[in-house]
């Protein structure tokens, strides 16, 4: 599992808070543009009609980096809502400076690990998609169970998604990509709709990302996938 919860030991996470340092810019973004984009982390579930004003599709992005790729979406597509979930300081200080620049409605964001914020905060069925994009490769096989995708996880996204809600996922590390490969092979939830390799030239439905340009220029092959739900 992503985050294994076992008596008396601290739940796996996907991720390592990085003490990163915030620029000016962004702290103040952080301060002031977080009450008109921001949702704080609860135990109960969010409202997208109440937060959004509206009925629209939910997309939501886990672990999105600077945030550059889903202002650009949700720049993209007004007839849909966003919500990006991160844990990173100074990329959620980056993605409120893109958003605010590129004056969207349509986005939301919580920091806080996505798999909490899939468990308490989002209902079942109130997704229409997911997307993954270049998670942590965690490359050590002895860090292999801090990867994002688990089956836990796959079941956990299944249920948050609509019945023909789909995941989008990416990644630029061979090796994470047998193992999605595998573990949406065995999955029941999934149906894997696209694979597509390449070389940074044909993304599938979504715009380049910062991760991604780093894999290329260190010579990484880029993979992508559409999963969609299997509604059982
Ligand atoms: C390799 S970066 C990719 C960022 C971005 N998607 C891109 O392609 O440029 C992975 C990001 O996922 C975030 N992350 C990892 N596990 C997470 C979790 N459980 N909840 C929220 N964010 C997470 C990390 O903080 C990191 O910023």
């Amino acid at each position: 599992m992503a985050e294994q919860r076992q008596p008396h030991h601290r739940p796996i996470r996907s991720f390592v808070r990085r003490a990163g340092r915030l620029t000016a810019s962004q702290q103040r973004a952080l301060e002031e543009l977080w009450p008109a984009y921001g949702i704080e982390y609860s135990g109960s579930p969010i409202d997208f009609e109440a937060v959004f004003g509206r009925r629209a599709p939910v997309v939501l992005e886990i672990g999105f980096g600077n945030g550059e790729t889903l202002v650009k979406m949700a720049a993209d597509r007004p007839d849909r809502d966003y919500l990006g979930i991160e844990v990173h300081d100074p990329g959620v200080g980056h993605c409120l400076i893109a958003a605010d620049k590129a004056g969207v409605s349509n986005l939301r964001l919580v920091v806080h690990d996505a798999i909490e914020v899939l468990e308490h905060q989002l209902r079942s069925g109130s997704l229409a998609r997911i997307n993954l994009y270049f998670p942590d490769p965690w490359p050590k096989k002895r860090h292999h169970k801090r990867r994002i995708v688990q089956p836990g996880f796959l079941a956990l996204c299944a249920d948050r998604l609509a019945p023909d809600g789909s995941m989008h996922i990416a990644t630029d590390w061979a090796n994470y990509a047998e193992h999605i490969d595998a573990v949406f092979a065995a999955s029941e939830h999934f149906d894997c709709a696209e694979r597509r390799e390449h070389q940074g030239d044909r993304p599938l439905d979504r715009p380049v990302t910062k991760f991604e340009r780093r894999g290329l220029r260190h010579g990484h092959s880029i993979v992508d996938w559409r999963f969609d739900r299997i509604a059982l």
